[in-house]
């Protein structure tokens, strides 16, 4: 090729590589990775990692398959938060016909990574149903690896706190109570049932169901699974093994007959701040939010912290994940899915600064921002122009 020629070329791909650059969040637009391609990460979670960030979703497919696992758990990496690079699939499904319990075809959720330093190991949790059995199993299952990005190595699944009681769970519930299955649900009745533990008794010997889930890591590096159990009704918090590959037994529940799903956690100023969504499929909901000072409750709720046009809807989107960013002192970004389950792999996400108003934790649209809007007092983040 001719000199100018190749130079023209070379300069319209530095251009083209240039103008992929972002420089800023736009909530709900399309986000092009490295490749040019909408980022295929639903319901996801991200790991700090040496100067790194990587964001870990489930990789949906188009088509009426794709709201189940066809591929597995995709990676990207990023030093800027705006720019991600393709990482491949980090957990990759088992085979069609291989009879693992996360064979193609399974139901995975909402994977979340972290780094367990005494074994230096990457955990990447998920929430598992088996194939076939649409949304009955509600396992959280657990995966490995020695680098972020993977390959991750599935360890197995469970349904937590298999003959445990939770904290402070009193000796007179271990008992059914008389009638208590004949309840009308919804009813004041019904819901003291429920948190005298009508559920947690069916579950005992199984183990309680796990769907919807989280992972948190406290600064003691004590690690929690925090999942929606029975029947979606009631949040359970589950104390992690030291290797954060099992369960210690230890678990409370948070808002019994609450209904919530979506947990995403984040600690500021010594407490322990909760968003999560009521339960309507993949409909978006308001938001829900709540305040402990201790990961064991009590958890005290308190309003659905978006604010705004589209606020009983979350802007139209499902909590996945509070992100804290390095390096800036209580900056955490909301991270949220537009679920669109005819076609899951067009789903869209939202990303915003989160802000408190004293406890109380406060989200407002941006249609563009920037992580300068953490440098600006907190209860003025506002859009880039
Ligand atoms: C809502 C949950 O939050 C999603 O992760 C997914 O499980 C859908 N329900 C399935 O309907």
């Amino acid at each position: 090729m001719p000199k100018r020629l190749l130079l023209a070329a070379l300069l319209t791909l530095a251009g083209a590589a240039q103008a992929q650059q972002r420089t800023a969040f736009a909530p709900g637009q399309p986000w092009p990775d490295n490749k040019d391609t909408h980022l295929n990460a639903h319901g996801a979670g991200v790991l700090y990692d040496k100067g790194r960030y990587y964001l870990f979703g489930e990789h949906k497919v188009a088509g009426p398959k794709g709201n189940s696992a066809q591929v597995g758990v995709h990676c990207y990496s990023s030093k800027d938060l705006y720019n991600w690079q393709d990482e491949g699939i980090a957990f990759a499904v088992a085979p069609e016909g291989s009879g693992s319990e996360v064979e193609k075809g399974c139901v995975l959720e909402r994977p979340k990574v972290v780094f367990n330093k005494q074994t230096g190991q990457y955990v990447m949790w998920f929430h598992l149903e088996l194939k076939g059995k649409g949304y009955a199993a509600a396992r959280t299952a657990v995966a490995v690896a020695s680098k972020p990005t993977g390959p991750y190595r599935y360890v197995r699944s469970y349904r937590p706190g298999a003959g445990q009681w939770p904290l402070g769970f009193k000796d007179e519930w271990k008992q059914p109570a008389p009638g208590e299955k004949d309840l009308k649900w919804w009813t004041p009745e019904w819901r003291a049932a429920v948190a005298q533990g009508s559920f947690i008794r069916r579950d005992f010997v199984p183990g309680q169901m796990a769907r919807d889930m989280t992972i948190f890591v406290d600064d003691d590096g004590k690690a929690y699974n925090i999942h929606s159990s029975e029947e979606n009704l009631t949040l359970h918090v589950a104390e992690l093994t030291a290797d954060y590959q099992g369960f210690t037994g230890r678990w409370n529940t948070i808002a019994p007959a609450g209904h919530n799903e979506a947990p995403a956690i984040c600690k500021r100023g010594g407490k322990y701040y909760l968003i999560t969504s009521g339960c309507t499929g993949w409909a978006p909901n308001a938001a829900r939010s709540f305040v402990a000072s201790s990961i064991w409750g009590p958890w005290q709720q308190l309003d659905n912290p978006a604010t705004g046009p589209d606020a009983d809807s979350t802007y139209h989107s499902q909590s996945t994940y509070l992100l804290p960013v390095a390096g800036k002192k209580d900056a955490f970004i909301f991270m949220a899915d537009r679920w669109t389950p005819k076609n899951p792999i067009e789903g869209g996400y939202i990303w915003l600064p989160l802000t408190f108003e004293g406890d109380q934790p406060r989200l407002r649209w941006a249609d563009r921002w920037t992580l300068s809007a953490f440098d600006q007092p907190r209860s003025k983040v506002v859009a880039t122009p």
